[in-house]
């Protein structure tokens, strides 16, 4: 089988790099030599073994017809949605990290995959190396998925962890992680959310079958963090990680983004530094727990890199995906019930337990009063608490 790159940025060099170095380990597995034919890229890069597979040109891609399966690790919607969609149309097959991609125009893409009798694969695009797209998809097929609770971003988890455990500032730990590839080309859609956003929109879109628009889930990033906050969590046996979450209830579904205190009896609690986790509960399996290297070079190729493995063994048969593009109507958020760890003014202790019936009081910081209340929902925090300023205020995980 004969396969292109577009891109040879991260995660487009890792692919290069896995079928390279394990040609022999992924015949045996794909049942046939598996080729890279192309590495589309701007750039030239000169006395590198990718040189002479280098094209700068997209049609010749498309134009071949020996090419029957397209890695597509360019990032950002476009060109990578104009490539991918024609691609698809023209009988290739599609495996991608995108995740930008993926959660603005997967139920379109799959279903082009699905007439053309092609597959549209995505395993990386969540998770990096963690298989979780698949068992969502295949695993849980008779199971009914009513919650996906996960850290599913590794350049915020690594931030956390090291502001958490190291003490070290916000700025240094986000350095480190773009070193380490990590990051985003743009880290504000990492620390603000938006990557974790995307992530929770697939796998909430592949548990429900339906559509969920990323641009609808609440969404909070961890910009707003200081090291006082990451010192009251320590003190509360606890640590603080971005939380994303969709959560059936009766006939309602959640979605959000998060930054929450995290206790010790979650499994999400031991997911430090670039490791993801995701718990996923279903109706009858209760629930189960992935893990693993969520970003990087190596683990996400090697996603991408099984996803190919995967066309080469369905060539011609399109593996169904369920994912349709009707959109799923999430539930008002206010109306979602949480538990609330907060900060306020020491001079507004009086008037917070005045509105609060019930209320578990925090050693507090110097000049403040800080506490948690239970079960209340956004609507009502906001209101009980719209006359007093917070400092801050992080949701607390019952998972
Ligand atoms: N920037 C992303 C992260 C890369 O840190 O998780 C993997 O999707």
């Amino acid at each position: 089988m004969k396969i292109a790159i577009l891109g040879y940025g991260t995660i487009g060099s890792g692919v290069f790099e896995i079928f390279e170095q394990n040609a022999a380990g992924i015949r045996k597995k794909a049942g046939e030599d598996i080729d890279v034919k192309y590495v589309l890229d701007l750039r030239d890069f000169p006395g590198e073994p990718v040189e002479k597979k280098l094209v700068h040109d997209f049609r010749i891609i498309a134009d071949d017809a020996e090419v029957s399966c397209v890695v597509e690790t360019m990032g950002g919607v476009e060109p990578a949605y104009s490539f991918v969609k024609e691609l698809l149309l023209r009988g290739k097959s599609v495996c991608t990290s995108n995740k930008e991609l993926v959660a603005k125009h997967g139920a379109e893409l799959l279903e082009i995959a699905r007439q053309k009798k092609e597959n549209f694969f995505f395993e990386a695009s969540v998770g990096g190396a963690i298989p979780v797209i698949r068992p969502i998809n295949e695993s849980f097929s008779a199971d009914e998925i009513v919650e996906i609770c996960g850290i599913v971003n590794g350049t915020t988890n690594y931030i956390l962890t090291k502001m958490c455990d190291d003490g070290e500032d916000f700025a240094t730990a986000l350095a480190e992680a773009q070193e380490k590839g990590y990051a985003e080309r743009n880290p504000s859609a990492d620390v603000e959310g938006h990557d974790a956003c995307r992530k929770i929109a697939i796998l909430a879109s592949l548990a429900c079958g339906s559509h969920v628009n990323y641009e609808k889930i609440y969404t909070e990033g961890i910009t707003k963090l200081t090291t006082v906050d990451l010192g009251y969590a320590r003190k509360l046996g606890k640590s603080i990680k971005l939380i994303a979450q969709m959560r059936k209830e009766n006939e309602s579904v959640f979605a959000t983004v998060s930054p929450m205190l995290v206790g010790t009896g979650s499994p999400l609690f031991a997911v430090n530094g670039v490791y993801n986790g995701i718990l996923v509960k279903g109706r009858f399996s209760g629930q189960i727990m992935f893990y693993g290297s969520g970003a990087g070079k190596l683990p996400t190729a090697a996603a991408v890199s099984a996803d190919v493995v995967e066309c080469a063994r369905n060539q011609g048969k399109n593996e169904p995906v369920f994912w349709s593009g009707k959109e799923l109507q999430l539930t008002d958020r206010m109306e979602e019930v949480n538990d609330f760890f907060v900060r306020v003014n020491a001079a507004d202790a009086d008037k917070i337990r005045e509105v609060f019936d019930k209320i578990t009081e925090v050693a507090p910081a110097e000049g403040e009063f800080a506490f948690t209340v239970k079960n209340i929902s956004e609507r009502d925090f906001i209101e009980k608490l719209k006359s007093i300023k917070i400092i801050n205020r992080i949701r607390i995980l019952n998972v």
